[in-house]
């Protein structure tokens, strides 16, 4: 049963049942340049329609990167992981133990990857330190929009669990990342959300820093058809 229906982590590629018209709607808007936003509660297929959205993406070309913001516990940690998972673009190794400016450093440190960054590296200026975890995250999501520019490619950035933004930085924090992401041109983010209700607020009450900037875009059921192969 556990081979057939592996459950626990989202469904890897090949195993996501259904929703393909879906998943293929949100790579267009994405791959357009138009953000989205997907909520509906845990364990309803949401980082799973994510995943398959993300790896047809980086098969099409795209630049991709990925932070689930569930497990991560500082705006530190999160610019930390975001730049390792873009980074990822280049080096093709994604260390996702990696939570502190240190451990960044001390990776890019390691020679193999240090030759492979060229230019980008200077541009983030790590070699000096950043302490200001805000300043840190801002590099990161102006490495986005330099990656994608540098490499003539759009990028997309999935953002699971971002209703945990809340819980990172309040309000400040989300209007900084408004401003900055709305700067971009090469830049597309896809944020999923477990619950509802606060999304909504997030992304649809005019007061907030999100108000429209994604398409808010219901997941549909899986079709029962869909289960029968
Ligand atoms: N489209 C799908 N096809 C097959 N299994 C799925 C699909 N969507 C979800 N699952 C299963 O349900 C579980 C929960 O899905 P997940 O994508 O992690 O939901 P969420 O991100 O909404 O919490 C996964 O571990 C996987 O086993
Ligand atoms: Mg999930």
């Amino acid at each position: 049963m556990t081979e057939m229906f592996p459950v626990g982590r989202p469904a890897a590629a090949g195993d996501v049942v259904g929703r393909q018209e879906f998943i293929r709607e949100c790579a267009i808007r994405l791959s357009e340049g138009q953000s989205v936003m997907i909520a509906s509660p845990r364990r309803t297929g949401k980082s799973s329609v994510a995943g398959e959205v993300m790896r047809q993406l980086r098969t099409q070309g795209y630049g991709t990167a990925s932070v689930d913001l569930f497990y991560v516990t500082s705006i530190e940690e999160l610019a930390v992981k975001l730049l390792a998972s873009l980074l990822e673009n280049r080096t093709g190794a994604y260390q996702k133990t990696i939570r502190s400016l240190h451990g960044l450093q001390e990776w890019l440190n390691h020679t193999t990857w240090h030759a492979k960054l060229g230019d980008l590296e200077l541009g983030l200026t790590l070699t000096a330190p950043i302490l200001d975890p805000l300043v840190l995250l801002e590099t990161a999501i102006a490495t986005a929009e330099r990656l994608a520019q540098s490499q003539g490619r759009r990028m997309i950035i999935l953002f699971d669990e971002f209703q945990e933004i809340d819980r990172l930085g309040g309000e400040n924090l989300a209007q900084r990342l408004r401003a900055l992401f709305q700067q971009q041109h090469a830049t597309a983010y896809l944020f999923l959300g477990s619950q509802p209700s606060l999304m909504q607020t997030i992304f649809a009450d005019r007061r907030q820093a999100f108000y429209r900037f994604a398409t808010l875009l219901p997941l549909p059921a899986i079709a029962d058809v869909a289960w029968e192969r």
